[in-house]
This record gives C-alpha cells, sequence and structure tokens, in this order.
C-alpha cells in the first residue's frame, strides 16, 4: 500500500518532497527527476529551489522528464509544458535545460514521439522520482480513465472536465487543447519512487479512489497501489474521504527513523 502522509498545507508538503529530492541529489548527482506540472507541484519546487540555493546544491547533473504536453500549441505558448517547466522548474532550480525533456507535443512528429520519449526515459536508467498530481476525473500524468494499466508514452484525447479544469490557464476554454501526449501509466510505474501530491476538497474522491479503491482503469490514480515504493501527501481537505484516514496518521507520528527513505 502507498504511505499516506497528511500534512497542514501545500508548504508542509512541498518541505517533504525538496527532503526526499535533495537526499536524492546528494547521493546521485545525476538523479533523474519525474516533472508533473498544474497548480499541485508548485509548492514543491519553490521549496526545493530555496533548499538548492540555501546549501549551494550542486544540481547541474540533475535530468529530468516531464508527464505530459498539449498536442498542437504553437512553440513558445506560454502554458505549453515546454514552457510552463521551463519557467517553474529549470530556471528556479538551476537545472541545466539540455537534460530536461518533455514529450514533443508537434503534429508533425507525433506518431513517433512517444516511442522516442520513451527511448529517451530508458536510455537516461529510467526515472529516480516521479512527481504526480491527480486530476479530479482521476488521472495521474493525462491517463483518462479508462487508460490501459500498462500503456507507454502515446497521445490521449483529454476529458471535457480536465479541459474546463485547465481552461483557467488560457483565455477561454476552447482554447485548452483537446489532445496531448502523456507518459502511460506503465511508464509511470517503471519509476523507483512515485510522489503523488494533492490538495484541496475537489481531490478527495480522486485521492480515496486512487489510495483504497479497486485497481482499475476506470481510476487511473488507484495504480499507484501496484508500486511498491509510492508516496501520498496529502491536506486534510484532499484526505477528507479517505477511511483508514487514522491508521496513516499513525503509522506516519510513528515511522522510525530506519525506515525513512
Ligand atoms: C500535469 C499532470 C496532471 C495534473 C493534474 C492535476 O503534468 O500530469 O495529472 O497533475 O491534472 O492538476 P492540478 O495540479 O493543476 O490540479
Amino acid at each position: 500500500m502507498a504511505e499516506v502522509v497528511i500534512v497542514a498545507d501545500e508548504d508542509a508538503a512541498g518541505a517533504l518532497v525538496a527532503d526526499a529530492i535533495v537526499s536524492l541529489i546528494r547521493s546521485k548527482p545525476d538523479a533523474v527527476l519525474g516533472l508533473a506540472t498544474g497548480s499541485t507541484p508548485l509548492a514543491s519546487y519553490r521549496a526545493l529551489a530555496h533548499r538548492i540555493a540555501a546549501e549551494a546544491i550542486d544540481v547541474r547533473g540533475v535530468r529530468g522528464f516531464a508527464l505530459d504536453e498539449y498536442v498542437g500549441l504553437p512553440p513558445g505558448h506560454p502554458e505549453s509544458y515546454r514552457a510552463v517547466i521551463t519557467r517553474e522548474v529549470v530556471e528556479p532550480l538551476g537545472l541545466t535545460p539540455e537534460l530536461v525533456r518533455v514529450p514533443n507535443g508537434d503534429p508533425a512528429t507525433i506518431r513517433t514521439a512517444g516511442a522516442d520519449y520513451e527511448a529517451a526515459i530508458d536510455a537516461a536508467g529510467g526515472v529516480d522520482l516521479q512527481i504526480l498530481g491527480i486530476g479530479r476525473t482521476g488521472h495521474i500524468g493525462f491517463n483518462e480513465p479508462g487508460s490501459s494499466l500498462a500503456s507507454l508514452t502515446r497521445v490521449k484525447t483529454l476529458t471535457e472536465q480536465t479541459r474546463l479544469d485547465n481552461a483557467r490557464f488560457f483565455d477561454s476554454p476552447d482554447e485548452v487543447p483537446m489532445h496531448c501526449i502523456t507518459q502511460g501509466i506503465g511508464t509511470i510505474l517503471r519509476a523507483r519512487h512515485l510522489v503523488l501530491l494533492a490538495f484541496g476538497s475537489a481531490k478527495a474522491r480522486a485521492v480515496a479512489a486512487a489510495v483504497e479503491g479497486a485497481v482499475s482503469a476506470s481510476q487511473p490514480g488507484s495504480a499507484i497501489q501496484l508500486h511498491p515504493h509510492a508516496t501520498v501527501i496529502v491536506d486534510e481537505a484532499a484526505a477528507s474521504e479517505l477511511e483508514n484516514l487514522a491508521y496513516y496518521r499513525y503509522a506516519w507520528a510513528n515511522k522510525p527513523d530506519w525506515q525513512r527513505t
């Protein structure tokens, strides 16, 4: 089962994520990070940027792979995930831009973009720590309900719900692309450590389904139950529909040092 950690707020979650990534980079200076976009990981990226600067951590060798990208946005569009990853991750953390990849959403090369991305992840030796958000539909990456649990990077059609949820980043809902290229659930499960973050009551149902529901393609987040090392960090609101809440709190409060990773 995933380890579930209930925190006060996004900053507290960010501190835990930054701790995990800093210790990873200290033991492996060319660590491979799996990078989510959207609002959820922003506090973690801020906390990590702060730690890197404060402790003068050398991150020039750190590599990164984004989870997903919209298909068909013009190059340089500010809401393309390439642009978001540059703005929110590469620049504030001081990563080497050439070492951070985002799936290529150019329609001209989309037929081969998934296989190319898989090959690049393999060549990097796989992802060490994958940061995940979760959508209200239960998606991880952009694997909407019905996505194969064995899927690899490929094109998907976004649900209307997800397009509406992401309309806040665009001038109008119609501008949100209908298609995306996303790491598959199979791709995500190959990462060595999954860290799923969720905040706010709008995510409570998806979190409960992911952590405690049946493992099913209808709830893509539930695939984390198949992973031997998954950590779920949520605030009280996102945790509110979990049944085993008391146990998660008890396990975390009594976690011995030798169990820490
Ligand atoms: C983003 C991604 C998505 C988001 C999810 C939640 O790269 O893969 O799964 O994590 O849509 O989005 P936010 O964080 O904006 O609520």
